[in-house]
């Protein structure tokens, strides 16, 4: 149990506290408590055992987020950092504890948040890379002109306004960081500057991002993606409204990078949000879909189409569900949130047929051009939205034996669990990247006569809190 270190009861916003750290939250922050405990604090920067100084930086009733400042007495399990930059909270464990605490975070979910237990705990599957195993990441940039250098970088905490520069980023490959370099000395040379709505001054809130004044387009993100097994990057450029000389940036990178640049793309964007979806893309060199190999699959992948950022476990991710999927090469399977249709290709060969549904048509494209490079005679893609489309699905396709969801973080809508309980698939394989809405999604398909088999963590993610997991319901 943590103690009070002579704290209120419930500390002001901007008060630095002296806090006791006791465990890690779903999220990946400390957890401390203060005064007599009624008060938790979630702490970002501080690992249980840790005694920490911090500064709250958001207060509700009962609970507050602050950010630790200075490390007082580190906790006995901390190591040596190696990575300089943010996205990497957890290197300061070591890295079979961060599997257990990913373990006991999945069974904690499922027990506390659902309700469920009496179901194999699987061991977890550990990561292969613990380091540059990334194959994207999504830069954004800083400064320029007036602002002082221009940086590339990640913003130096969650929702933090200054983006620190980066030398090296060990999430990504040696290939990914030079692709990084290439692009920003570039962006130098040619004297260009940041939007950052931070930073903008005098900027009125909620205006879209403008061009700077003498017309040319301000840098917002550098996105690069690499073909893990083709060797390959694509780099886009996502800038503001406006001018750039597009033919020069994508020499720059080929003069460094030569044919390991599979295309460069430039998005032009004036959302007010700080996203790297939308916008007008334009390619300036090369192919627009990244070739990318995943097991026996060759695959195209879109900029706008998701892909697992971790490939070479998103192949024992698969495999973990192509098992629990049980199949025996007669079955009709649905392959809901599809994404480029990597599950259904992967369990088709396995499978009498599969059926995958997508919202990004993007990636719908990708998919079915997937299954004719491949080969793979027994799949069919669909755009649609997953809440929508059941039913249609079930009328046109029949009922599906086998259904594989893996939605995105905020889980299934109650909708969509009752569609595919309606549906009735003796097996349903749930391949999650958040087990908090893993939880109620299995505990209500529980209630509607499923039984949790069996679940099993894979560790995508290594140095970071996010943790995938697969699970298995079975009609009872
Ligand atoms: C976690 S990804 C999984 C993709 C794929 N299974 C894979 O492993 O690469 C989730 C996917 O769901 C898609 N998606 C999000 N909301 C959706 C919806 N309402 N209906 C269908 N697909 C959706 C996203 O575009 C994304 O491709």
């Amino acid at each position: 149990m943590s103690e009070a270190v002579g704290q209120a009861r419930r500390p002001a916003l901007g008060e630095e506290l002296e806090l006791e750290v006791d465990s890690l939250a779903f999220g990946g922050e400390g957890v401390a408590r203060v005064g007599d405990g009624g008060f938790v604090v979630f702490v970002a920067g501080a690992i249980p055992g840790d005694r920490v100084r911090a500064v709250l930086h958001r207060r509700k009733r009962s609970y507050g987020h602050a950010r630790t400042t200075e490390v007082l007495r580190p906790s006995p399990e901390r190591i040596e950092p190696v990575a300089d930059h943010p996205g990497v909270a957890w290197q300061v464990l070591p890295y079979e504890r961060q599997l257990e605490i990913k373990e006991a975070q999945v069974h904690e979910a499922l027990a506390r948040l659902g309700g469920l237990e009496g179901y194999a705990r699987e061991e977890p599957v550990p990561a292969l890379e613990r380091w540059r195993y990334r194959n994207k990441l999504e830069y954004s940039f800083g400064g320029g002109g007036e602002e002082g250098e221009l940086v590339c970088g990640f913003h130096a905490a969650a929702g933090a306004k200054r983006v620190a520069a980066i030398s090296d980023c060990l999430l990504a490959s040696e290939l990914g960081n030079r692709a990084r370099e290439a692009a920003l000395a570039w962006c130098r040379a040619q004297g260009l500057t940041a939007w950052d709505r931070g930073r903008a001054p005098g900027e009125p809130r909620g205006r879209p991002p403008q061009p700077a004044a003498d017309g040319r387009a301000r840098l917002r993100n550098l996105i690069v993606r690499e073909g893990r097994r083709t060797g390959v990057v694509q780099v886009r450029l996502l800038t503001t409204p406006g001018e750039l000389d597009g033919g020069s940036f994508a020499a720059a990178l080929t003069d460094v990078l030569g044919e390991r640049v599979a295309g460069v793309l430039w998005t032009r964007s004036a959302s007010v949000a700080e996203t790297t979806v939308g916008g007008e893309t334009e390619l300036l060199a090369g192919e627009e879909l990244l070739p990318e190999r995943l097991g026996e699959l060759d695959l195209r992948i879109s900029p706008s189409a998701f892909f697992q950022t971790n490939t070479e476990m998103a192949e024992l991710l698969y495999g973990v569900a192509s098992e629990y999927a049980g199949l025996q090469s007669w079955e009709r399977v649905y392959d809901l949130y599809c994404g480029i249709g990597t599950i259904a290709l992967t369990l088709a060969p396995r499978a009498g047929e599969v059926w995958g549904i997508e919202l990004v048509a993007e990636a719908v494209a990708d998919a079915i051009a997937g299954a004719a490079r491949n080969e793979i005679g027994n799949t069919h893609f669909f755009a649609g939205d997953a809440r929508l489309a059941m039913r249609e699905l079930v009328e046109r396709a029949g009922r599906p034996d086998v259904v594989v969801v893996d939605p995105p973080r905020a889980g299934l809508s109650k909708k969509v669990v009752h569609r595919i309980v309606e549906a009735g698939p003796k097996r349903i394989v749930y391949v999650s990247c958040n087990p908090t809405t893993l939880a109620p999604n299995a505990a209500e398909m529980v209630a509607a006569g499923y039984a949790l088999q069996r679940v099993r963590p894979v560790d995508m993610f290594p140095q970071t809190h996010h943790v995938e997991c697969v699970a298995l319901l079975e009609r009872r």
